[in-house]
């Protein structure tokens, strides 16, 4: 089994965590619990994005020095990491010494190799966007993301980007898709096209940021130096640890999660210059789209964000992290409502899934005395190894709304067995028959809840648990095993209390 690497972007201090952020932390987590109940050996890198003109000018509005402000934003990114239960095992901020000292070898690493130069640059600049932009670019003279613009003309180090266009053409034209949705690689590959010129990787003019070798007056471009964050969390530029030789090399599967906005910077710079320093590519990028709040943009000035340690007290975590997982194809945008979410996971969650569990093991306690009754027959129980399948397909395709749809279609199914057998009947009339019922419906509630444990571990482990599901039976490989009669389960509680 392939290892596996995937990231977060790293988040910018200037900014309290909010609901995008707990989007692309809940879309790494899934993937990665789903790769770690598949059997890969998964390592996940997170972090925060602490240099920069942005983050100077913000800690200067609030009087704080940038790394205090760095300080307290990047616990706020931990704390809400922690609520989401996303499990990560880096943190990487690049304020710290093994983020300069990884940084600096990729800037030196360039500069040997003759990719950078010293000239100047002219042209605009968008502090909120970290960006440069061509004229052309300009939307009513502001970037086309709606953040103003500043005209710079200072002396500057280059990345010869240009000269990797053919390159990057090709890497974006083999067979395979790197960038999921589909409609993104297409954008990147006439992006690459249209016309690519050098890129400014360097900064005069303030200095909150790595000081490029050998030259006080410039701090390195906030982008590369982020960007190279991947590598820090791989213990580079210590090539030969374990660690970068089991995540970052040629063998592994590198899977960066990324909003849509920066696909640029992950999808052209990038690559770039991992070509340019002979290091190996990462082979996934899978950008996901915006959330809006009540139909409107989110955004600070608007006063309109929402912010997932309300979210998460009021609803819990796997109320959340099903709604941000359910509710929209992956790489589109979506509208988040308290009511949306409050109808979703009553229907799917409470409605459905709850009550089959809470009406099966109830019965299986008063009619079967709370052990998993014996069956005789096999015809009525749902086929595992075919739900698995068309769950990792979805999953492997990034489709995680419809690999979602799965566990409710078979929760579904079996609350409607039951209706129509009527157990509580048949445990006057036929008790095997209630027996075979209760025994299936048990079955259908195992690949209910080892589907659920990417997206709601903490539910699913509850309700795994409800069925006596041995701990060591929840991984993927035992999907086709099946429920012990005898075992027995514990006395029903409520997992998706109203
Ligand atoms: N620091 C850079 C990333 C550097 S990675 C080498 C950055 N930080 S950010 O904090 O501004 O954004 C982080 C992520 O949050 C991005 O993936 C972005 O797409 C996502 N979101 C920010 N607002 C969002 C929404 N309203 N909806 C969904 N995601 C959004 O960019």
């Amino acid at each position: 089994m392939q290892n596996v690497y995937i990231s977060t972007p790293i988040y910018y201090v200037n900014d309290s965590p909010h609901i995008g952020h707990a989007y692309t932390n809940i879309v790494s987590d899934v993937l990665a619990r789903f790769m770690k109940l598949r059997g890969n050996k998964v390592f996940v890198s997170t972090g925060t994005d602490e240099h920069g003109q942005k983050i100077e000018k913000t800690a200067k509005a609030l009087n704080m020095h940038p790394q205090e402000l760095a300080e307290a934003k990047s616990n706020d990114f931990r704390q809400i990491a922690e609520l989401l239960n996303f499990k990560y095992n880096a943190f990487i901020r690049t304020t710290s010494e093994e983020h300069k000292k990884s940084a600096l070898a990729l800037w030196n690493i360039l500069d040997k190799k003759e990719e950078i130069y010293l000239s100047e640059y002219e042209g605009w600049y968008s502090i909120r966007d970290e960006s440069f932009y061509r004229e052309q670019d300009l939307v009513n003279g502001l970037a086309p993301t709606g953040a103003p613009v500043e005209w710079l003309k200072e002396q500057s180090y280059f990345f010869k980007l240009s000269k990797w266009q053919d390159k990057l053409l090709e890497m974006y034209s083999s067979s395979q898709q790197i960038i999921s949705p589909k409609s993104k690689q297409n954008e990147v590959i006439s992006f690459i096209k249209s016309e690519l010129r050098d890129l400014s990787i360097s900064r005069s003019g303030f200095s909150w940021g790595i000081s490029v070798p050998n030259d006080k007056n410039h701090v390195m471009y906030v982008w590369i130096e982020a960007l190279s964050n991947y590598l820090t969390s791989t213990g580079f530029p210590n090539v030969e640890s374990d660690l970068y030789q089991s995540y970052w090399s040629q063998d592994s599967m590198k899977i960066h999660v990324i909003g849509k906005d920066i696909l640029k910077f992950h999808a052209v710079y990038w690559p770039a210059f991992l070509m340019a320093a002979n290091l190996p590519i990462y082979d996934q990028i899978i950008a996901h789209g915006w959330w809006t709040n009540c139909g409107q943009k989110i955004s600070k000035s608007l006063g309109n964000t929402i912010n997932p340690f309300d979210l998460v007290s009021k609803f819990g975590v796997d109320r959340v992290r099903y709604f941000l997982m359910k509710e929209i194809p992956f790489g589109e945008d979506g509208d988040f409502s308290e009511e949306k979410l409050t109808q979703k996971v009553t229907t799917d969650l409470s409605n459905n899934i709850g009550n089959l569990v809470q009406r099966v093991s109830s019965m299986i306690h008063k009619e079967c005395n709370g052990a998993i009754p014996m069956s005789i027959s096999t015809s009525l129980l749902p086929n595992a190894e075919l739900e698995f399948n068309t769950y990792t397909k979805f999953m492997n395709e990034y489709e995680f709304h419809r690999a979602l749809e799965l566990p409710i279609k078979l929760s579904s199914r079996a609350n409607e067995l039951i209706n129509a057998s009527a157990p509580w009947s048949l445990a006057k009339t036929n008790r095997q028959e209630m027996q075979n019922i209760l025994y299936t419906c048990s079955e259908y509630i195992r690949i209910i809840g080892m589907l659920l444990q990417p997206f709601i571990p903490s539910s699913s482990e509850m309700i795994l648990d409800q069925i006596g599901l041995n701990k060591n039976s929840r991984s993927f490989n035992s999907i086709t095993d099946s429920l012990h009669a005898g075992i027995q389960i514990p006395i029903p509680r409520p997992i998706f209390p109203r």
